[in-house]
């Protein structure tokens, strides 16, 4: 299955990297980045994962309508010809518990024009599935022009997904969820050349601790109920003064409603 090597390096773009930079530090043997913390999707509708068809999950990702979901770049570039090979998968705390919820296939997948690499910025990707999901899977509005104050430094957010619970460890069989708070964009710049404020945001504990990993790319950074930040990359996991860096949703509000909006055909309501 081709897709499933193209959809590995994609991971490995940004994560190979953060990994080297791992490696090079004093290896803590159990970092947990979501703090081990279960979540439902009961309490979280809206966080969903990528998915191969053989159910392997590889991102996050956010329900922003009943037919769109909200996700990293980096997760689905490369996938845009063949959108098929990706699906949803919602309502579904336990990544084994394959009765639960519903994976969904992708119909069409959008990546932000000027996206390159996650380094870069544009990390956005907006993708149309095969069907409506039911109101069982309320979507999360995504943050607008107007919300400038929701980003407000030390403003505690909210992250979620199936990623690793360990730098360089197994990604989590069950949802996770931590609290993080954002962090000055003079801040993040101190810890990473990379970071653009324009098209990025940081969140995480300057003593570490508390982050996002592998695979939690493309999942919600969440604050005052609205989708503040996509996960995008950082350097290892939870390291000190390493804050992950999300997309600045924000910053792509027009990009992104012009894709919400945009409804080819609608399927039948499933879930
Ligand atoms: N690039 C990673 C992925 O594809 C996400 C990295 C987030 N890293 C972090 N330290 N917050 O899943």
């Amino acid at each position: 299955m081709g897709e499933k090597i193209r959809m590995g390096r994609a991971l490995a773009v940004v994560c190979l990297l953060a990994g080297l930079v791992a490696a090079a530090v004093p290896a803590s043997a159990d970092v947990r980045i979501v703090g081990g913390t279960r979540a439902s999707t009961q309490d979280y509708p809206y966080a969903v994962y990528l998915a191969q068809q053989d159910g392997f999950q590889f991102c996050g990702g956010t329900l922003a309508t009943s037919e769109k979901v909200v996700t990293a770049a980096h997760c689905v570039k490369g996938e845009q010809e063949t959108p098929g090979n990706v699906y949803v998968v919602a309502g579904r705390d336990d990544k084994k518990a394959t009765n639960a919820g519903v994976m969904v296939q992708v119909r069409h997948i959008w990546v932000h024009p000027s996206y390159t690499d996650a380094l870069k910025g544009h990390d956005v990707a907006v993708l149309t599935l095969s069907k409506r999901m039911n109101a069982n899977y309320a979507p999360l509005p995504i943050a607008t022009p107007d919300d400038q104050w929701a980003y407000e430094p030390n403003t505690m957010a909210t992250i979620l997904g199936w990623g690793r619970t360990s730098s360089g460890g197994q990604t989590s069989q069950y949802l996770l969820r931590a609290d993080v708070p954002l962090v000055s964009d003079e801040s993040c710049k101190q810890s990473f050349g990379k970071f653009n404020p324009a098209s990025m945001v940081c969140a995480g504990y300057a003593q570490g601790g508390i982050d996002g990993c592998q695979g939690d790319s493309g999942g919600p950074m969440v604050a005052h109920g609205r989708l503040l930040g996509i996960s995008s990359w950082g350097e290892g996991c939870a390291l000190a003064n390493k804050p992950g860096v999300y997309t600045r949703v924000m910053a792509y509000y027009k990009e992104i409603m012009e894709q919400l909006r945009s409804t080819p055909r609608l399927g039948t309501l499933v879930g």
